[in-house]
């Protein structure tokens, strides 16, 4: 991402989990009362205009809005599954304008800690503190790519973290963004500060040897890399188990997102997202 600058893919996603409220309310899978808030003003100023009309001839865009849907869904439900089983801490590694801390009710009596780069988090303060918003949420600075990983153990538990009680590990819509050190460093430092049956819950795109990547694929690839956040890294589903078990997480489950939406979503909002789109969400537990 560019340094000083808070992240534009994280503007976008914001803005999309907050657009799901143009779905009608019996298909809306996910709710972001805060999303909007971080989206361009020329989208708020439509949004206030009340013209959705125009924003959804946006080509691309209700794709986009049901991508998030299911994203957020499926995330969402790990947080709540946890929960039920008792966990209390949640980490937010590159959290963006993700505002589970203040959106979810199920999270009152959990601790959510909230790691990312300080030019994206500088921003998403200063937009809650506009909108009146007192987040619960524990800050923790830091440059995945230049700040050694293995100090995040150190800097969650000078925030308060407790890494003898279980975490889980929210990584959504980071993991394409970084290097292969990167990644294999974070997932070491999520390891370390992870004690067993603590989990990670991650977005990745699937990169598998050989393969043509689709039209829509290549689109998104261009739209991100043109906000100046390439896509960099990506697993073979098949070799992901072995990745992870090597680093000491074991794979619980692994969907794409077009599987997921099929699932979620009514028919013709599904198929809006491409059968070949590359994206998917897994669940790990730690051994
Ligand atoms: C697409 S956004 C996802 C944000 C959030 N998790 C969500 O899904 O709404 C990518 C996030 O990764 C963070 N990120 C990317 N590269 C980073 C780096 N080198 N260090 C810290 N954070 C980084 C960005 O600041 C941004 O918040």
């Amino acid at each position: 991402m560019r340094e000083d600058t808070p992240s534009r893919t994280a503007q976008w996603v914001a803005a999309a989990r907050g657009l799901g409220m143009l779905l009608p309310a019996d298909i809306r899978i996910a709710e972001d009362p805060y999303g909007i808030a971080f989206a361009s003003t020329r989208i708020q100023k439509l949004i206030e205009e009340r013209r959705p009309s125009v924003l959804a001839q946006v080509p691309g865009f209700k794709t986009w809005i049901a991508y998030m849907q299911v994203r957020t869904k499926l995330l969402d439900d790990a947080v709540r599954n946890f929960v039920d089983m008792g966990g209390r801490q949640v980490v937010l590694l590159g959290a963006g304008f993700d505002c589970r801390a203040l959106r979810m009710p199920e999270l009152d009596g959990s601790v959510v800690f909230e790691v990312d780069h300080p030019a994206t988090q500088e921003h998403k303060l200063s937009t809650l503190a506009k909108l009146g918003a007192q987040s619960p949420a524990r800050y923790v600075t830091w440059d995945f790519e230049t700040r050694a990983m293995d100090e995040l153990p150190e800097g969650l538990a000078d925030a308060g973290h407790d890494a003898e009680q279980p975490t889980l590990t929210i990584w959504e819509g980071v993991t394409m963004y970084l290097t292969e050190a990167a990644i294999d460093a974070s997932l070491r430092a999520i390891a370390d500060y992870s004690c067993p049956t603590s989990q990670l819950a991650m977005t990745y795109q699937a990169k598998t040897p050989g393969e043509k990547l689709s039209l829509a694929a290549r689109a998104v690839q261009f739209a991100v890399a043109r906000l100046g956040e390439p896509f960099r890294w990506g697993w073979d589903p098949m070799a992901l188990p072995e990745y992870l078990e090597e680093r000491g997480f074991a794979l619980a489950d692994d969907v794409s997102t077009p599987e997921a939406a099929d699932k979620l979503l009514p028919p013709e909002l599904a198929s809006t997202i491409s059968r070949a789109d590359h994206s998917r969400v897994a669940l790990a537990e730690r051994l």
